[in-house]
């Protein structure tokens, strides 16, 4: 059982007032608030041990170092890697992603697919038309159907030996379904293509097993999960990170360099340039050990909880459809109310405090298919309490005397 009040204290922005009022924050898809621990060890870092790493014998530089490999470390376990150097630290899913689609164009031949699905976020949709773009190969995409499920039988019929890589996301950020994603890297490695899992909505939900998962990438973002931003990994197994070529050139990346030819350090620098988000990687793994503290067992079993109760209180709203109606979902609620634009409904309520995100949620293809401009986002932590989405109901229905 989670001690709520307790849990709140440890975020110091929960206790505002915005737009005086109490702050209801219900965007956690976009990014999650903050506790103090990692707060203060981001502070630390910069009081303390501020240097650059990889680079010096002196102590700040170790140290330096010794924390930001003991947070490579703290992400290996966490995710049950095999090896730490098949974590790479990024700035964001983004970025990984980015560094995974550029490496396969050294792999794809022209009529080669990539296969993606119909929820993905821009983020895994653009990378790919990119790579399709450069190298010929051809963008296939796994459709949904009006529950906001991917259509698994119609996913089988798209593999094929021209398909190399599948990549799709863990949970939908604009629906919050969770994807059957074992089934999909088992049948695509069955027709031998790689898998890439964009775990960026769903590592503040639950703890990924990499190896048990068995997909070849696993891509996250450390801010969704109680890190700082600009903060990601991306894990790699070890064949797969040392076939691809490296993404970016720089310092920190080579073994040697001449002006005839360079060679590339091992993993993980090869994919490490330039001096990285150091503080950031290391309060990562504060963030890591703050989750693991609360519980992710605990967070699960009370996210149903309010994913439950605001399903019920919303669906007393008339004229209300909510979009994403599965067994398998993650603690959001993305939702419109009849005739009303979800902006409109958004900024009203922001008057009364309660932060939610409205829009496409940079996954326009999942709006084209609703025949909708965008959705009324709720998205819950574990430190959101069911008093506060009945806040969120009873302005909802403000809103919607006010604009009907
Ligand atoms: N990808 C983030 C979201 O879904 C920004 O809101």
């Amino acid at each position: 059982m989670l001690d709520i009040q307790k849990i709140r204290a440890d975020f110091p922005i929960l206790s505002q007032t915005v737009n005086g009022k109490p702050l209801v924050y219900f965007d956690n898809g976009a990014t999650s608030q903050k506790p103090q621990v990692v707060i203060d060890a981001e502070v630390k870092y910069y009081q303390e041990i501020n240097a650059n790493i990889h680079r010096g014998v002196h102590t700040l530089s170790q140290l330096a170092t010794d924390a930001y490999e003991v947070s490579r470390g703290k992400v290996k376990d966490h995710i049950n890697a095999k090896f730490a150097h098949e974590v790479l630290f990024t700035s964001g899913t983004t970025h990984g992603i980015n560094l995974v689609s550029n490496g396969f164009a050294s792999i794809l031949k022209p009529g080669d697919e990539v296969v993606v699905s119909s929820l993905e976020h821009h983020s895994n949709i653009v990378p790919w038309q990119m790579l399709c773009e450069r190298t010929g190969a051809v963008l296939r995409v796994i459709p949904i159907d009006q529950n906001g499920e991917l259509i698994l039988s119609e996913f089988d019929a798209l593999l094929s030996e021209k398909t190399k890589i599948v990549t799709v996301n863990h949970i939908s950020n604009a629906l919050g379904v969770i994807n059957p994603i074992k089934y999909i890297i088992e049948k695509a490695h069955a027709v031998g293509a790689a898998v890439l899992i964009d775990g960026a909505q769903a590592v503040p939900h639950l703890k990924p097993d990499v190896q048990d998962l068995d997909c070849d990438f696993y891509a996250f973002s450390g801010h969704k999960m109680c890190g700082p931003t600009g903060t990601g990994i991306l894990y790699g197994k070890e064949e797969w990170l040392n076939k691809l070529p490296p993404y970016q050139g720089g310092g920190e990346m080579i073994k040697e360099v001449t002006f005839e030819k360079t060679t590339y350090a091992d993993l993980p620098h090869k994919f490490e340039a330039g001096t990285p988000n150091i503080a950031g990687g290391i309060v990562l793994g504060t963030a890591i050990d703050y989750l693991n503290e609360v519980g992710f067992e605990n967070i699960q079993k009370y996210e149903e909880e309010l994913l439950e109760h605001a399903t019920k209180r919303l669906s007393e709203i008339e004229g209300i459809r909510i979009y994403g109606n599965t067994k398998n979902k993650a603690s959001v609620v993305s939702f419109n109310i009849d005739g009303i634009h979800p902006y409109d409904v958004g900024s009203i309520i922001d008057k009364l405090g309660i932060a939610v995100r409205t829009g496409h949620h940079c996954a326009q293809p999942i709006m084209n298919f609703f025949c909708i401009p965008g959705t009324i986002r709720a998205s819950f932590s574990f430190y959101n309490t069911k008093q506060e989405i009945d806040q969120m109901v009873d302005a909802v229905k403000k809103a919607q005397t006010m604009l009907s």
